[in-house]
Parts: structure tokens; C-alpha cells; sequence
């Protein structure tokens, strides 16, 4: 697991609130950490997140941002970052992740790389830059923790 030395956490009452810490966190985000663990349950927020930091990136609107549950991966172009945005919660094995080159994504220097449930593979947790906790609360309310190195 990779050590993280900086941390900040927030809390949301609603899907605007989720919607406008995308701003907050791709300050955050950019220019440095490039590989980025989304990580909670399902229902947590987590591509409600990427709907806001996709936003803040002038990379997509919230309504062009959808789970890539499916397709395992969506590119936007934003204004100065390369958003990669992944949802690896249907595979399983360490062979499904490298034929999906995470590496070569992340190694472009503008680019920004978000990975909904990465935290299930070695290879990717080993080397994130940040990672991104959210859990469900009452209601709307949701809670982030954000670690980066
Ligand atoms: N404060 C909040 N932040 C984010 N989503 C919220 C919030 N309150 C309620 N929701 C709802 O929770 C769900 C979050 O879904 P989603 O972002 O797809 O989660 P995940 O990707 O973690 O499965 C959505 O149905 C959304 O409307
Ligand atoms: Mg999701």
C-alpha cells in the first residue's frame, strides 16, 4: 500500500454539494497526483465525484460523465488535464488490469487518472499518488477523506 503524508477531509449534504467539491479536489488533484483510488460502497458518491472534478476540468459536463461500469474506461479532454476515468468493479484478476494500461495513462504528464473501486488490485494501490475514501451517511450525507503523497 502506498503511505500518503497529506490529508483533508470533507462532508456533503447533497449531490450539488458532492457536485461542487469536484473544484475543491481537482485543486488538489492537479498538477501532481496522477493515479487516483476511488474508493466506497456502492451508492457512495464516488462518480458522482468525477461528475464535479470533470466539471471543475472543463473535461465534461455532470449529464456527459457516466459510470464506466461497462466500458471500464472513459477519456474526456479537459482544458489542461487528460481525465481517464475508470470503473473496475467488475473484474477480478491482476490480468484484466494490465491489458487495461493504466501505466501508459498515467504516465502522460497532463493527465489525471480516476479509478472507482482500484483499491481491489495491488498493482494499482501500490502505485496511487492520492486516494479518495467516501462513505454513505444519513440521508445525502456523504463523507470524503483525501490522501496524497
Ligand atoms: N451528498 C451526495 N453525494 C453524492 N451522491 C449522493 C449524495 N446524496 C445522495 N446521493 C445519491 O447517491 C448516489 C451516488 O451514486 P454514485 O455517485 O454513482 O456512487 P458510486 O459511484 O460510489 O456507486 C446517487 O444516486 C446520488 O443521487
Ligand atoms: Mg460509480
Amino acid at each position: 500500500m502506498t503511505t500518503y503524508n497529506r490529508e483533508k477531509r470533507f462532508k456533503t449534504r447533497s449531490v450539488a454539494g458532492t457536485l461542487a467539491l469536484g473544484e475543491k479536489i481537482s485543486e488538489i488533484l492537479s498538477p501532481t497526483p496522477k493515479l487516483v483510488v476511488l474508493r466506497g460502497e456502492v451508492g457512495a458518491g464516488k462518480t458522482t465525484l468525477v461528475k464535479g472534478i470533470a466539471e471543475a476540468l472543463g473535461a465534461a459536463t455532470e449529464e456527459d460523465v457516466t459510470s464506466p461500469t461497462f466500458t471500464l474506461v472513459h477519456e474526456y479532454q479537459g482544458r489542461k488535464v487528460k481525465l481517464y476515468h475508470l470503473d473496475l468493479y467488475r473484474l477480478e484478476t491482476e490480468r484484466e488490469i494490465e491489458a487495461l494500461g493504466i501505466d501508459e495513462m498515467a504516465a502522460d504528464p497532463n493527465a489525471l487518472v480516476l479509478v472507482e473501486w482500484g483499491e481491489r488490485f495491488e498493482s494499482i494501490a501500490s502505485r496511487a499518488d492520492a486516494e479518495i475514501a467516501m462513505e454513505h451517511g444519513e440521508d445525502n450525507e456523504r463523507s470524503m477523506m483525501v490522501r496524497w503523497r
